[in-house]
């Protein structure tokens, strides 16, 4: 207290303390105008995650959004896979119900929706206060060698996947005055090289994230985006060393000739970067938040890119010149 007095002493009538003032003016009102309340849902109520198989970080947030007494219908391809999410969390079993949903796929997404009434509200006796856009897939390939079906293949899951589950289960969350949660990535703040089909797509979910809220707004229901760094989820397994899309290519060929050199930068890149990646619980927390909060917030930036947070690159590089930001990418792979 008698800090706080000297320092008032020193400079309360100082034009410091004139700067101080207005520097809370000015931070109350940005706070102000950038939150927005929206009730908070019921605390028993039903949340859809897609894309929940272990290793994952759909894992996590359905763990995660489970421990806050949610009941999570964690949507995964395979009833085995499903078992396994059970199995590992006994702790959260009665909260944790594997629904097969393929979001790539209208029928799948249908059977999820059909009978959606009876077969999980009415037997849970909740209604449906969230969905985690969460699945998705990679496939890292430089665009003039890119196949065409593969490319369509991360549109098809990564947006239109998006959409499916909005469509299909927006009627609901009018109701309860619910929120979307998307999973996007902070490849939509800086497309690397050998990213163009997962990065192009994850900038179209910002899109899509932006649209969504304008149009739900009307109804209450709130949409968050999570712009998230490089996470330690069995992704990196799936689409990295000996299951890179690139070692399907013959040595011999033209692209290896073409791109051989940069196959071998990227691997390397991402070899330097794997003891930098967060833990899937950062996504989460944000996730958790987005659901949760009263005053939810329209983007979560969260983890690093090669161990330097997200929310900084995302500030810094819309100032810098594209041919900058080019010369900083080609030296990170
Ligand atoms: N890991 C990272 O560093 C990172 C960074 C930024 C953003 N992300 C995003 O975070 C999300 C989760 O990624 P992750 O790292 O947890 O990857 P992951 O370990 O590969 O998990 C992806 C999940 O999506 C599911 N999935 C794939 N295709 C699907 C489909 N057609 N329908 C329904 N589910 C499908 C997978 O199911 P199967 O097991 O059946 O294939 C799996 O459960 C993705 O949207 C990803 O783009 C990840």
């Amino acid at each position: 207290m008698d800090q706080i007095l000297q320092i008032y002493e020193k400079y309360g009538n100082s034009k410091y303390s004139l700067y101080l003032l207005l520097g809370f003016f000015f931070l109350t009102i940005y706070r102000f105008l950038t939150m927005k309340y929206f009730k908070p849902p019921a605390k028993n109520g039903l949340v859809i995650v897609t894309g929940c198989t272990v290793g994952g970080m759909g894992e996590t947030i359905a763990v995660d959004l489970a421990k806050q007494g949610f009941h999570v219908l964690a949507g995964v391809r395979k009833e085995e896979n499903g078992k396994d999410l059970v199995n590992l969390h006994p702790e959260v079993k009665e909260f944790l119900h594997p629904v097969i949903v393929d979001v790539g796929k209208d029928d799948s997404v249908e059977a999820l929706a059909k009978n959606f009434e009876q077969k999980y509200l009415k037997k849970y006796n909740a209604p449906l206060v969230g969905i985690v856009n969460n699945a998705g897939i990679g496939y890292p390939m430089p665009i003039e060698i890119a196949d065409i079906q593969k490319c369509s293949d991360v549109f098809n899951v990564n947006v239109i996947g998006v959409i499916r589950m909005t469509k299909a289960f927006t009627k609901y969350l009018r109701e309860s005055r619910g929120r979307i949660v998307n999973i996007g990535s902070a490849t939509s703040t800086m497309a690397m090289q050998c990213d163009g089909p997962y990065a192009s797509s994850k900038f179209a979910g910002e899109g899509l994230a932006d649209s969504m809220r304008l149009e739900l707004m009307k109804w209450d229901i709130s949409v968050s985006l999570i712009v998230v760094g490089q996470i330690k989820t069995s992704m990196w397994g799936k689409l990295t060393g000996s299951n890179a899309p690139s070692k399907q290519i013959s040595r011999s060929s033209k692209e290896e000739e073409l791109y051989g050199e940069l196959f071998d930068q990227v691997q390397k890149a991402v070899g330097q970067f794997q003891g930098t990646l967060s833990p899937p619980s950062v996504v989460s927390r944000a996730v958790v938040h987005g659901i949760t909060s009263p005053y939810p917030k329209t983007r979560y930036v969260v983890a690093n890119i090669s161990g330097i947070p997200v929310f900084i690159l995302r500030n810094l590089i819309p100032l810098l010149p594209d041919r900058i930001v080019d010369l900083i990418k080609l030296n990170l792979s």
